[in-house]
């Protein structure tokens, strides 16, 4: 049965491919005004989004979001005692389109927003994965925006996973910072 869902990721990385720094926090040389407006904007069209435990888009729109978090805190799904917009989903337990069923979502766009575990766990379905780029800031030692990275890079991987880049659009001209989407082929 073809999948109603379209899968799309986001991600902001620095120039060696990190998401995050070697304390695993997003640091505040990463955040850029174009790509948070692109990325707040994004969400806002979106149907779903899936992320995990440790990761939040922390947005003015973000309470009215709903939400998959991925945890092991659960067998296989339920709702967050914390929020009724949001499913707690192992997916050890249960598949993803379950999980998306039980978050009320059978059709439509589900954006992944990470952490790098739950980016890589896509690879293979994205429609669209839009990277983001900081050509100028680098995270020696960070989180890769990918398991798999440093070994290869982010744009390695997008393409071993059958994504071909498109034209990059400028959201920080000051910053030389980017997004380009990739889509599959
Ligand atoms: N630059 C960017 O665009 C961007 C994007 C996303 C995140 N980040 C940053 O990346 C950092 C967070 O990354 P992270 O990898 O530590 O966090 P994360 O992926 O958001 O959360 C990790 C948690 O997710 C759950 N999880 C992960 N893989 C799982 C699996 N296969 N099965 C079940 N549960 C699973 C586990 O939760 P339990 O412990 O509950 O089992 C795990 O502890 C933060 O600093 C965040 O700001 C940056």
């Amino acid at each position: 049965m073809t999948s109603k869902l379209t899968i799309e990721g986001y991600v902001i990385a620095s120039a060696d491919g990190m998401l995050a720094d070697a304390s695993g926090t997003m640091p505040d040389s990463l955040r850029f005004e174009g790509d948070s407006v692109f990325f707040s904007a994004s969400l806002d069209k979106v149907d779903l989004i899936v992320h995990g435990r440790r990761s939040f888009e922390d947005q003015p729109n973000s309470p009215k979001r709903r939400r998959i978090i991925v945890t092991r805190g659960v067998d296989a799904l339920a709702p967050d005692p914390n929020n009724p917009r949001a499913t707690l989903w192992n997916p050890a337990g249960a598949s993803f389109e379950d999980a998306c069923a039980a978050a009320g979502i059978r059709e439509g766009t589900v954006a992944i927003i990470g952490g790098p575990g739950i980016f890589a766990m896509f690879l293979d379905r994205y429609d669209v994965f839009w990277l983001s780029q900081a050509p100028h800031v680098r995270l020696p030692g960070g989180q890769g925006c990918f398991t798999g990275v440093p070994a290869r890079t982010p744009q390695q991987l997008l393409a071993a996973h059958g994504l071909s880049a498109g034209e990059p659009r400028i959201l920080d001209a000051a910053h030389d910072v980017t997004v380009t989407p990739w889509r599959r082929r």
